[in-house]
């Protein structure tokens, strides 16, 4: 399996961090911390994405305690975009994820599995995106397959934990999955350093694992984060786009 693509599109091409810098950080000022969630740099792209991009419909798989999920609430909060956000709450993390996000009209938060949720829904051509946070690894491959039945018109999809170092397999079995046609970016490396500052305020508060930027990469860095990978679908029918 080959950890690269093949066609690759910097993130310089994709986002205009520079729009949306100010507001995201004065956003993340008031955000309650809660355990198991994507940086604030990933989560800072996808800012970007969302508001840059011509979707009328945003997924999540895998809410938790919505620390990801309220974030992208705030960033449709003043656009006409639905966001749905699907989680098993094996974790009990349903009801604090659903009253957390109970002032947003626009968002709905459906407990479940996210792949029998979706093999439920009409077939729909509504441009989406789907942001996947859980399942992972081959686990996430039913959720791609089933994203490509119900919809016909799929953005882009950004699945979290796709860092070089692969410890999941999300870079890989993205990559994979997907041809070599498919554009291809991630929040790399160049892209954390510039926001780093943005991640600081989360440092150390993880219950699970203390966050260093040496620990978690292995390199000497002034980054913290994971990377997300994002494939650019863009509308395309999925027979086109799969291997
Ligand atoms: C790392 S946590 C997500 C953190 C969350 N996005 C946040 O910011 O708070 C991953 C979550 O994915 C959920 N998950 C795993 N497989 C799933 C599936 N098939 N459908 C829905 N959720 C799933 C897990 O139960 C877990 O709560």
């Amino acid at each position: 399996m080959s950890s690269e693509p093949k066609n690759l599109r910097p993130w310089t091409e994709v986002i205009s961090p520079e729009l949306y810098e100010q507001e995201f950080w004065e956003m993340a000022q008031g955000l309650q911390f809660t355990d198991r969630n994507p940086l604030n740099t990933e989560m800072f792209f996808l800012w970007c994405l969302v508001k840059s991009s011509p979707i009328i419909n945003l997924y999540e798989s895998g809410t938790f305690q919505g620390y990801s999920a309220e974030i992208l609430a705030k960033a449709i909060a003043t656009k006409p975009i639905n966001f749905t956000t699907i989680g098993l709450s094996l974790d009990d993390s349903y009801d604090f994820a659903r009253n957390r996000l109970k002032g947003f009209s626009n968002v709905s938060v459906v407990e479940g599995n996210s792949v029998e949720w979706v093999k439920q829904q009409e077939k729909s051509n509504d441009r989406c995106g789907w942001w996947i946070d859980g399942p992972k690894g081959k686990n996430m491959l039913p959720l791609f397959d089933a994203i490509g039945e119900k919809y016909e018109s799929v953005e882009w999809i950004a699945v979290h934990d796709a860092e070089p170092e692969d410890w999941s397999g999300n870079r890989k079995r993205t990559i994979n999955y997907f041809s070599d046609t498919v554009p291809i970016s991630f929040t790399e490396e160049s892209f954390q350093k510039k926001y780093s500052y943005m991640d600081k305020p989360l440092i150390g508060k993880s219950s699970i694992e203390p966050w260093y930027p040496h620990k978690q990469r292995g390199l000497e860095d002034t980054s913290y984060g994971t990377q997300t990978i994002i494939v650019w679908t863009e509308g395309r029918k999925w027979s086109d786009l799969v291997r």
